[in-house]
């Protein structure tokens, strides 16, 4: 263990503004060069692309385990839905579903903590006909500067990867639904952002002269605003997202910090197979026994790791292994602010917590 890490003074939360310094890279990234819609937040995408697959009556394939704002997206779509499993690894293995999988169905794809989702998979859907949206509101860096895709629809929320107030981007491959994108009226909502850049301005100046400002609790009001519908992204952050500089660089601090994290976690960490090389991943997901236990003795620290997802949908029906990760997961955050001494040090803390709880 590496004890003599330098202790970070606050883990997680919301991101401080971005400084807005002109992209350097060369290659634009794939929102620019295809077709896509900038919504609000990525339910608002899922939302507007669901709306269509309901008016051509098309059945949309969701994972079981899945956050409550798709699951709320694709309601309020009014889109045919169905539910697929995954295993104690992430990945699909459900037999009944194969079974039951019609061609041209729409198989909705979550690239859980930006860990890759197998190519096999994708080949071995699509071959069967189905339309495949790759949900990468937890993989941002995924395909940046890809040429060629497998997948069908890409979604995006930059807002969980680095300081913009909001936003979701819809990339479509399909000709034919981007003339139904086109025509939608999008609406103007920013309430939510409005909040979410002042959580930003106060995350900064507490990270910056330990100012002790309410961005907590601007940043639960925010999160709690954040549209779904057909809503469009702020100005600001659309400036933003075209300006910014740091993607490349971000997503190399978070592949070092994963590593790092995963070395001294392994043994809680979910071994999910990696599909495909890292990109850029949200967090490491380990599976804790006790988690009221670990997370107060991590908020004792000021870590304050997420969970994805507490899943207390009574009407939805959860196999025995959905439930058990909805009861057992965290998600150790392994983001920008961290320097590898950062990591190391948050992977102590973490590791000493998990001895506590044994
Ligand atoms: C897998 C996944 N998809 C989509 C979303 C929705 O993202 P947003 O908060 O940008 O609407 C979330 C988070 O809520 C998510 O975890």
């Amino acid at each position: 263990m590496h004890e003599k890490s330098k202790p970070v003074p606050f883990v997680g939360g919301v991101f401080g503004v971005e400084p807005a310094v002109v992209s350097s890279s060369k290659t634009s990234p794939v929102w620019e060069r295809e077709f896509s819609i900038f919504s609000a937040s990525a339910r608002s995408s899922i939302f507007t692309l669901f709306s269509y697959f309901a008016l051509i009556d098309k059945k949309v394939w969701l994972p079981r385990y899945v956050c409550s704002e798709v699951r709320y997206a694709a309601k309020k779509s009014q889109v045919r839905t169905d539910f697929y499993s995954v295993n104690k690894n992430l990945e699909l293995e459900d037999s009944l579903f194969e079974q039951k999988l019609d061609a041209g169905d729409v198989v909705f794809l979550v690239d859980y903590f930006g860990l890759g989702i197998s190519l096999n998979l994708i080949q071995s859907l699509k071959s069967r006909g189905a339309v495949i949206v790759r949900d990468l509101a937890q993989n941002f860096y995924f395909g940046l500067n890809q040429e060629s895709f497998n997948e069908d629809f890409l979604i995006y929320s930059p807002r969980k990867f680095f300081g913009i107030p909001d936003g979701g981007i819809l990339v479509s491959f399909m000709e034919e639904v981007n003339s139904f994108l086109r025509k939608v009226d999008y609406l103007e909502n920013t309430e939510a952002s409005d909040l979410m850049l002042k959580a930003q301005r106060g995350r900064t100046a507490f990270d910056t002269d330990g100012n002790q400002s309410d961005w907590f609790s601007l940043f639960k009001q925010a999160e709690e605003r954040v549209p779904c519908g057909h809503f469009q992204i702020s100005q600001y952050s659309l400036d933003l997202l075209r300006k910014s500089k740091g993607f490349p660089a971000y997503a190399t601090d978070r592949i070092r910090n994963f590593n790092i994290l995963n070395d001294i976690l392994g043994e809680w960490a979910i071994p999910i197979k990696l599909g495909e090389e890292i990109n850029g991943p949200l967090g490491v997901p380990i599976l804790v026994q006790n988690r009221n236990f670990v997370c107060n003795e991590l908020y004792k620290k000021n870590i304050y790791p997420a969970i994805h997802w507490k899943i207390d949908d009574k009407n939805h029906d959860l196999s025995h292994i959905e439930l058990f990760l909805s009861e057992h997961i965290m998600t150790i955050p392994c983001d920008h602010r961290l320097d590898s001494d950062g990591a190391r040090w948050l992977g102590t803390q973490v590791y000493s917590a998990l001895q506590g709880e044994k």
